[in-house]
Parts: structure tokens; sequence; C-alpha cells
């Protein structure tokens, strides 16, 4: 089956959630978060009690949880029946995540989950390794990335416009840390796959990255 796949790779903050879900939605493919598998990985282990270090039963979790997205105008993310959609999106869910990222047999584990998303009409797949790891063969292939701090902006704004306190500073460095960590791990760095394109959007409007990504695939 020669499914058309776009790879979206790039950090935190970089926008390639809303840049991933617009191009899908345009194209009438199918959408990967990868990111969201991780973190809801984070979640259950979290509720399990399950220690970071507990290499064996963090991956009989990763097989084991049942994850169904629905990508409607809102999106909806259930885990074993359960709606944790806002849960996914708090901070600390995201630096669990990233820390269980950096274990290969966890990453292994979760392989064939994110293969799944392929879809006969086409996939967007966003994420750190969807062109250099799961999809190495696809058919486009971008990362997208901004300063630091136009992406730590965005978030405080983002939170501020949700009522929750947020500290400039303190987003910052956590986003240098995670930057620092999913880029530095051994297994499935974050890094731009040889023939991907490289889009900056620190100076971009959400519209003209999406022209952008759209006029590769056209
Ligand atoms: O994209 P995100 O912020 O939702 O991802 C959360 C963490 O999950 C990220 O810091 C690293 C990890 N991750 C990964 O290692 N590989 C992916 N393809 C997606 C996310």
């Amino acid at each position: 089956m020669d499914v058309p796949i776009l790879t979206l790779d790039g950090p935190s903050g970089a926008g390639k959630g809303t840049v991933s879900r617009l191009i899908a939605k345009q194209l009438g493919w199918n959408y990967l978060d990868s990111g969201a598998i991780y973190r809801a990985l984070a979640l259950e282990i979290t509720e399990k009690k399950i220690l970071q270090d507990n290499i064996s039963e963090i991956v009989k979790v990763a097989l084991a949880m049942d994850l169904h997205f629905e990508c409607g105008d809102d999106r909806l993310v259930k885990l074993n029946g359960k709606d944790v959609t806002n849960l996914l999106g708090l901070e600390n869910t995201g630096n669990i995540a990233s820390k269980i990222a950096t274990i290969s047999e966890v990453r292994a584990a979760l392989l064939q989950k994110q293969r799944d998303f392929k879809q006969s009409s086409g996939l967007v797949a966003d994420g750190r390794d969807m062109g250099t790891i799961v999809f190495p063969d696809a058919k486009y292939k971008v990362f997208l990335t901004a300063s630091a701090l136009t992406r730590a902006e965005r978030r405080y704004k983002q939170l501020k416009q949700k009522g929750i306190d947020a500290n400039l500073l303190k987003i910052t460095a956590d986003i240098q840390e995670r930057d620092q960590r999913d880029s530095e791990r051994q297994f499935a760095p974050l890094v731009p796959a040889v023939d991907a394109v490289y889009i900056d959007s620190s100076t971009m409007s959400i519209q003209s990255v999406v022209a952008e990504v759209l006029s590769l695939v056209h």
C-alpha cells in the first residue's frame, strides 16, 4: 500500500500540532500525534505508581494501553475508556513523557501503535522521530522549529489565556531542559532527517507555515 505520508518533527512548542492538524484536515489525511502516545503512557505509569526506571513494567503498560483519538473540531483522547485530553496537556505529563521516551525498550513497544495510524488516504505524523525512525520512507518530511524564547512565549500566552498562572523564565528553562534531553538521548534523538525540509517558524504565522508545508505536498 503506497500511502502518502508527511512527517513533521521538531521540538515542543514549534507549532507542529496546530500545523499538522490543519494540514491533515485540508488533505483529508489521518493524523498521528505521537507525543500524545508518550504522554498517555506517562499518565498510565503515574496512575499505576510505576517508577520511571522499572522498564519491564512500563513496557507492559505500553503494550496493553488502549488509546483512542477523535479528531473532530474538538480533540478528544481516551485512555482505557477515560477522557484524558486535558491531563495530556499538563507540563508535568510532558516532562515525564520526555523522560520515559529516552528508554529504547519503551520506544520499541510504541512503534507499532504509531505505524497503525497509516491509512489509505494518507497520514500526517507529528513527533520527534517520525521522519527518521517511525516512517523513514515517508514521501514528505519537514523539520519545524522555532527559537526557545519564541516557543516559551507561545506557551506562556496559551497558559495565560486558559487562566493558568505561568512564569516565562521557568517555562523557557523547562523547554531548554526538555530540548536537551530529547536531542541528546541515545535512541531516536530529535534530529532532522537528512531529507527533511527545515522550517524555522519563529517569525512566521501559522497560516504561512501551513502554506509552505502544503506547497511541498502539492
Ligand atoms: O510533542 P510532545 O511535547 O507532546 O511530546 C512529549 C514528549 O514525548 C517529548 O518531550 C519527547 C517524547 N516524544 C518522543 O520521544 N518521540 C516522539 N515521536 C514524540 C514525543
